[in-house]
C-alpha cells in the first residue's frame, strides 16, 4: 500500500474540555509518516431510532461515508458508569444500521481512553471490545492505552504533556498502522 493509511478518529465525548478528544488531536502530531488522521465530531447526532435508520440525518450519511473511506478507526472512549458513553454507543449504532449496510464491517480499529480516575477507562474499553464483535470491527490487541488521572497528564491548553503517555500513544498509532497494513495485505 503506497498511499497513506487514513485513520478516522471518533470521540465519545462532546465536552469542550474533553481529554479523549484531546487525545485524538494529539494523535495527529504523533502519527507515523505513512498515516493521516481526521476527527469526525459525532456529538450532535440525534439519538438513534430504528424508524429512521433507512433515512438517517445527513451528518450520519456523511459519517458512514467517512468510515468507508478510512482504512482504520481510532476510538477515544471516556468511561461513564463503567461503560462507554451514550454518545459513543449512539454513533456506533447509527453507522451499524440498517443491518445490510454496516459501515464498520471489517474495519481495523484501536481504542484509547482517558479518565480522571486511576483506571483510565479500562472497563469502557472492554465493553467497547465486546460491542466490536457484533459490529465486525477488527480491534488491535496490543498495545493498550488507558490514560488515568488525565487532569495531570494534560496542561490547561489540553496538550498532552506526560512524556510516557506521549510515547504510549505514538506506539499505539504505529501498531494500528502496522495492523491495518497487515490486514490489507492479507485480504
Ligand atoms: C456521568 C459520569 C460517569 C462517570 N463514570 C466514570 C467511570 O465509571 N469510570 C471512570 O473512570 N470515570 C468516570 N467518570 C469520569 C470521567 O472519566 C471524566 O469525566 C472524563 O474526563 C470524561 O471524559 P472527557 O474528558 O473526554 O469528557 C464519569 C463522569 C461522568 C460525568
Amino acid at each position: 500500500m503506497t498511499s497513506p493509511v487514513k485513520i478516522l478518529g471518533v470521540s465519545g465525548s462532546g465536552r469542550k474540555g474533553s481529554y479523549n478528544t484531546a487525545l485524538l488531536r494529539e494523535a495527529k502530531s504523533l502519527l507515523p509518516p505513512n498515516a493521516t488522521l481526521e476527527i469526525f465530531d459525532v456529538s450532535a447526532f440525534p439519538l438513534f431510532n430504528e424508524d429512521r435508520e433507512r433515512e438517517p440525518p445527513k451528518e450520519v450519511v456523511e459519517f458512514k461515508r467517512k468510515i468507508r473511506e478510512a482504512d482504520a478507526v481510532l476510538f477515544a472512549s471516556p468511561e461513564f458508569n463503567f461503560s462507554v458513553t451514550a454518545q459513543m454507543k449512539n454513533a456506533l449504532e447509527w453507522a451499524n444500521r440498517p443491518e445490510e449496510d454496516n459501515a464498520w464491517d471489517g474495519k481495523p480499529a484501536a481504542i484509547v481512553s482517558a479518565s480522571t480516575s486511576v483506571r483510565g477507562g479500562a472497563r469502557a474499553q472492554l465493553q467497547l471490545r465486546q460491542i466490536m464483535v457484533d459490529l465486525n470491527l477488527l480491534p488491535l490487541g496490543q498495545p493498550n492505552l488507558y490514560l488515568g488521572s488525565a487532569q495531570h497528564a494534560f496542561d490547561n491548553d489540553l496538550k498532552l504533556v506526560d512524556p510516557k503517555q506521549r510515547k504510549n500513544l505514538e506506539a499505539l498509532l504505529k501498531a494500528l498502522v502496522d495492523w491495518t497494513l497487515r490486514l490489507k495485505a492479507a485480504s
